[in-house]
């Protein structure tokens, strides 16, 4: 570093010991600046010089400075920078499962982790537009031309993280009749393309569900004896019910246990289930959704605390995206009422039109929760069966040998 005029200058800083002073008796100044000898500095580690110069205002360039406009400016940085982080942990997440290493159930914890700390960053996400919301609608009309047309709109991170968590394309709302990545183009519009074809977290989250240990027909056969202990069960309650006396109360019970079964029979018809999968009411492939009524039910053994915790984040994720647009549309309606967008939509009425189930990815976790029955109702796990839950070994979760299962 000799001869770099910047690290002299540093040395400088630190040449001449401070005299001692009374603060010196409680220990609190007895640390070394260790900073003096030499490495790397706050500002030079963070690239600070980068970040902190990139607060350019249109209306400042146009000889009309309009203060709230570096608000504007470090929110939607800032916001960047987040789906940045979050973008890093979904790929070392989706890699996890891609290279087979969830195999090894120890690895779950690290999954857990990440998404879970996604999931942190989202509440953050949320609420930052508070921050943003204490600029008035005439204070942004002040400099709202200068930045036009870019718009959120553009934002390539917020289309890959959608496209990598498993927004399906199809189930996209179309912007001004045309597809989204139309307003990409070149690399950016590429780089679009392959996250469409690279396998989603929920892809990745389905296959590894279709392997919960104890689907195995030849070995627990959850499905099964789900089915059966429930249709069992309901038959038990239509006798209890047909012995009671005629009267309007039989009548809406009886009725109610006409619905239930009529739910349950749709729940054990595979049919059913890929016709609503090409409808896009439900994702996940049918034997995926059998492992996480699994992993719901039988959520206190120990090797399904964990999947567990994962469903859950998952579903925190979208509701958090929800909450994300919901927050986003109407912070947009009190800046601009119902004025077209910058980049050129209808605006509010566009943003409002997304805040929906077609974007919500783990759609089939929240529909679970309509399939969840009395707990003396699931199947119960015989002494053999209890034991491959007890044991996380580092191996496939497809290892049961029928030893270890009845
Ligand atoms: C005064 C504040 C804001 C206004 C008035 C506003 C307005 C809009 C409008 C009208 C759209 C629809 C596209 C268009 O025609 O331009 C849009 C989309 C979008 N905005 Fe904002 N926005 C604001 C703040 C933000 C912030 C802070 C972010 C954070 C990154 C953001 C991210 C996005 C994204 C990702 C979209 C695309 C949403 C989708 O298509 O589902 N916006 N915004």
């Amino acid at each position: 570093m000799s001869g770099c005029p910047y690290f002299e200058k540093r040395h400088l800083l630190f040449k001449n010991k401070p005299p001692k002073t009374d603060d010196d008796e409680d220990g609190s100044q007895a640390g070394v600046n260790n900073a003096s000898r030499g490495g790397i500095i706050y500002g030079d580690y963070l690239q600070l010089d980068k970040i902190l110069s990139a607060q350019v205002l249109q209306s400042e360039i146009k000889s009309n400075k309009i203060h709230d406009e570096h608000l504007f400016i470090v929110t939607h940085q800032a916001y960047e920078l987040w789906f940045k982080q979050i973008l890093f942990e979904l790929d070392s997440v989706r890699e996890i499962f891609i290279s087979g290493h969830v195999r090894d159930e120890r690895n779950m914890l690290k999954v857990n982790t990440r998404i879970h700390r996604v999931v942190m960053i989202f509440r953050l996400l949320v609420d930052q537009f508070a921050v943003l919301e204490t600029m008035t609608a005439l204070d942004f009309f002040d400099f709202r031309e200068y930045l036009s047309p870019a718009s959120g709109f553009q934002s390539l991170q917020f289309r890959i993280l959608e496209n990598k968590i498993g927004v399906p394309d199809n189930q996209r709302v179309p912007y001004n009749r045309r597809h989204y990545r139309d307003n990409f183009t070149g690399h950016d519009s590429e780089m679009l393309l392959a996250t469409e074809q690279e396998p989603t977290l929920l892809k990745l989250v389905e296959e590894w569900l279709e392997r919960t240990p104890g689907l195995e027909v030849d070995g627990f056969n959850f499905w099964e004896k789900l089915q059966i202990n429930i249709f069992n069960r309901l038959n038990q309650e239509r006798e209890k019910m047909e012995k009671m006396p005629e009267s309007e109360e039989k009548e809406e019970v009886m009725a109610e246990l006409v619905k239930q079964r009529e739910l349950f029979t749709s729940l054990f018809d595979e049919k059913r289930h890929d016709h609503l999968v090409s409808k896009g009411e439900r994702r996940l492939s049918y034997k995926a959704l059998q492992g996480a009524l699994m992993i719901y039910f039988y959520r206190e053994e120990p090797r399904f605390q964990v999947p567990f915790q994962l469903l859950t984040s998952l579903m925190d994720i979208d509701t958090l995206m929800t909450k994300w647009r919901y927050n986003h549309v109407c912070m947009v309606h009190r800046m601009i009422g119902s004025k077209a967008g910058t980049g050129g939509s209808s605006g509010y009425q566009y943003l409002r039109s997304t805040v929906s189930d077609r974007y919500k990815v783990f759609v089939d976790l929240f529909n679970l929760a309509t399939f969840l029955v009395p707990r003396h109702w699931v199947p119960k796990l015989n002494p053999n069966v209890h034991t491959f839950l007890y044991t996380a070994e580092c191996c496939d979760s497809s290892y049961c040998s029928s030893e270890d299962s009845d």
